[in-house]
């Protein structure tokens, strides 16, 4: 079944869901229905041709639409388990925004309604579709770097560095108990994870929050966007504004990378990092680095040799990650690409009926996620290693 028979919802029009919506129509897929506040609903819907709109966050409207086959969840964090169990329910693929709940009691009941349905469940942990991640993930599993021993790196932000930046993932009740670690540091254990072909089986964590006092407006704010300062009100952070967590890896199949050690730090308070997720994969015989902020290339490592930048696209980029990168080398691909390629491979997923490979993240990977804030939480509170 060609893509464009398929046809999509967007739940949530606030940062993220636009995001959705370019990489849809990108993919010649029909983006037939939004919700989300009445206002914004609209307007979105004028902006991009989407004929239904329902408004005043009626998520039930839009499940019972019989125009949508994929329904895209990025609304907060808080309501993603119900929504995406109610579009389970209603017959529909769902593609879910991480974190994939509050909880893992919460995410724990998603993943059965998964299991039990026979449609199709990604979590947008989208940075596997990098065509670098893919390319660095080949590496590891033909043995390129040797047996690999530890990986470094961070994810950092400054947005809401100043203690007048307000966003709802600053409380806990809004985004979950962990932010910096739920937020972004997910992505970077994740893509870690998908690299090596391998799960954190445990972890060692520090938290800490700089701002224990932190100034919001009265509404709420997208994403992004600034507050006016004069019109705010002070509160306590129940949420983590920097982690510094290590991490062992269990085993990977293909042997290349067993009882990996990792560490990593995750900010939102670091000046000039805008969105900084940085890896270094460090094995028996060469080393991957890469960052998200230059995607295209990566920094092959060798001891007796000259360094090498690999580019997308060229001769360094293996043949494998041909059906996730567009565009010629020199011609840059980033964060809208990798909405669009996560898209696409959960799409052609389930246009061929399970036929090509489930690399997305699924309703268990995010559970998993979510598992992994639950042990960094505990760590960092008994300071010891906890079992994820
Ligand atoms: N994968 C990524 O790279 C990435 C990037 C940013 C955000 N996200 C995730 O996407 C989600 C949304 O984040 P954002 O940055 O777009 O937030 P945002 O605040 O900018 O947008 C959230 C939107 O959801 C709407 N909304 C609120 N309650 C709702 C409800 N009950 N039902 C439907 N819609 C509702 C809001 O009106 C708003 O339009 C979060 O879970 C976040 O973690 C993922």
């Amino acid at each position: 079944m060609p893509l464009h028979h398929l046809r999509a919802g967007v739940i949530g029009t606030g940062f993220i869901g636009p995001v959705h919506i370019e990489a849809l129509k990108r993919i010649g897929v029909q983006v037939n229905a939004l919700c989300g506040s009445t206002r914004s609903a609209h307007a979105l819907a004028d902006q991009w041709g989407i004929p239904e709109v329902y408004g005043d966050y009626d998520v039930d409207a839009l499940l019972a639409s019989p125009n949508i086959d994929v329904v895209h969840i990025t609304s907060p964090n808080k309501v993603h388990v119900d929504q995406a169990i109610a579009a389970l329910k209603a017959g529909k693929h769902v593609v879910c925004e991480k974190p994939l709940g509050m909880n893992t009691r919460e995410t724990a009941r998603l993943v059965k309604a998964a299991e039990r349905s026979d449609r199709v469940f990604a979590v947008n942990y989208m940075c596997r579709f990098f065509p670098a991640v893919l390319q660095m993930r080949a590496m590891v599993e033909r043995g390129d770097l040797g047996r690999i021993m530890h990986v470094q790196g961070h994810f950092f932000q400054d947005w809401l560095m100043m203690e007048t930046d307000y966003n709802w993932r600053l409380l806990a009740s809004e985004g979950g108990k962990l932010r910096a670690v739920g937020d972004i540091g997910t992505h970077w254990i994740d893509a870690v994870g998908f690299i090596l072909d391998a799960k954190a089986e445990e972890v060692f964590a520090t938290l800490e929050t700089f701002h224990k006092k932190r100034f919001r407006p009265k509404g709420e704010v997208q994403t992004f966007a600034k507050a006016d300062p004069k019109k705010m009100v002070p509160y306590t952070v129940d949420t983590e504004d920097f982690a510094s967590v290590l991490l062992r890896y269990g085993k990977a199949d293909h042997g290349f990378a067993d009882g990996v050690h990792a560490n990593c730090a995750v900010s939102q308070v670091a000046a000039g990092w805008k969105c900084s997720l940085y890896l270094g994969i460090y094995g028996t015989k060469g080393s991957v680095q890469w960052e998200f902020q230059q995607p295209n290339e990566i920094i092959f490592g060798r001891r007796d040799e000259p360094n090498q930048i690999l580019q997308r696209n060229t001769a360094g980029f293996a043949a494998d990650i041909a059906n996730f990168t567009d565009n010629p080398g020199g011609h840059p691909e980033g964060f809208p690409d990798s909405h669009k390629m996560h898209c696409r491979a959960v799409y052609e997923h389930i246009a061929t009926q399970g036929k090509s490979p489930a690399l997305f993240a699924s309703a268990a990977d995010g559970h998993y996620e979510v598992k992994v804030c639950e042990a960094v939480l505990k760590s960092s509170s008994t300071k010891r290693w906890a079992k994820v």
